[in-house]
């Protein structure tokens, strides 16, 4: 079969699918990854990132673990393509990169958002499945996105983290390990220590200084922000941050006391800022979206509260 590719001045031209495939590849969009959009901040990030009007238009994959369409609307010529993956599985994620890789030359920016929290129900198993989601199929889709072989310089990864991360909540000894991590090694030794420690119990647990009370989802994104700033510093050309989205009106931000103050997508803005906007210090009013700024990499992005609906300002979360 034979496609037809209109180019200007009226002229048309025919392609066999191989040429037309390679330049697709070539095109000048912006390939998103977005992780969880079904429903929640995923889905504001998705709606958020469709709506803009784009310097370059973005191909936005929104994935989850159906492949849910949900019908977000989108801003012409950008475009959302639903896809199923899910992080805690590296067969999924080996298959949807190389799914992603037959269609265009590199993905450009990851969002990694998906995540669980079983608080409310905290045990063992619980606890394992809560740092082995948030944490390690964050860190398995982080890798998986730098091991493309044609990653562009300036590719960006966000990983949505949350203001619980907090380093200062742990004992002396265990924020000096979390300081001194340089390696995804030195990451996983930390989780596993972790879950050792709580599978002896909440008194075991908060004696060997991971606090009190149930504690696996605010440990998972501590260890999402180490691993922020661990992928950071060994990768200077991606630029890689974290932010928490405030305190927002999804399933999981319902889980709280009360009624969430901010929309899914107020609580996608910070996200989307550190995607396609402005990575300097300061807040931004409208997030900076497609301005050439500083390049912040390895930082926390927070608003100032959690009910404010903000694009989020720089944090260096090993001071936090
Ligand atoms: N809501 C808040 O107030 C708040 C505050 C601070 C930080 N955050 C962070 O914001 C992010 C989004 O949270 P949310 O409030 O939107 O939570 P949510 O409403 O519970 O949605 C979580 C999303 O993650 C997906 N997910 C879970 N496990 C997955 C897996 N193994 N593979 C792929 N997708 C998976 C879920 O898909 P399924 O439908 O398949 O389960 C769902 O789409 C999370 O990182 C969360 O920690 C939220």
């Amino acid at each position: 079969m034979v496609s037809r590719l209109h180019i200007p001045h009226n002229c048309t031209i025919n392609l066999k699918p191989t040429a037309l495939k390679q330049i697709q590849k070539m095109s000048d969009n912006l390939v998103i990854v977005v992780t969880g959009t079904n429903r929640g901040i995923g889905k504001g990030i998705t709606t958020v990132l469709a709506q803009q009007n784009s310097k370059r238009p973005l191909t936005i994959y929104a994935t989850s673990r159906t492949g849910t369409d949900t019908g977000i609307d989108t801003n012409s010529p950008n475009e959302v393509r639903y896809s199923t993956l899910d992080i805690t599985d590296r067969s999924s994620i080996q298959s949807f990169f190389q799914q992603v890789l037959k269609e265009h030359s590199a993905i450009d920016i990851l969002i990694n958002n998906a995540a669980v929290s079983n608080d409310y129900r905290e045990n063992p198993e619980y606890a394992a499945q809560t740092v082995w989601t948030n944490y390690g199929g964050t860190r398995d889709m982080c890798e998986a996105f730098l091991s493309q072989p044609n990653i562009r310089p300036g590719a960006r990864i966000v990983n949505v983290t949350s203001g619980y991360n907090a380093l200062s909540t742990y004992g002396p000894e265990l924020q000096t390990q979390f300081r001194g991590a340089t390696t995804i090694t030195d990451i996983d030794a930390l989780a596993k220590r972790y879950l050792e420690d709580m599978s002896s119990g909440l008194d075991a647990q908060q004696s060997a200084g991971w606090g009190p009370g149930a504690r696996s989802y605010k440990v998972s994104k501590a260890l999402n922000s180490i691993l922020t700033v661990v992928l950071a510093r060994q990768h200077p050309d991606v630029l890689v941050n974290c932010c928490c989205p405030g305190w927002v009106n999804s399933d999981m931000g319902r889980q709280g006391k009360g009624t969430p103050p901010k929309t899914l997508e107020e609580g996608g803005r910070t996200a989307v800022r550190l995607a396609i906007g402005d990575l300097g210090p300061g807040g931004d009013e409208d997030g900076g979206l497609w301005k050439e700024s500083d390049k912040l990499s390895g930082r926390f992005y927070e608003n100032k509260n959690i009910i404010v609906p903000g694009w989020g300002t720089s944090k260096l979360w090993l001071e936090l």
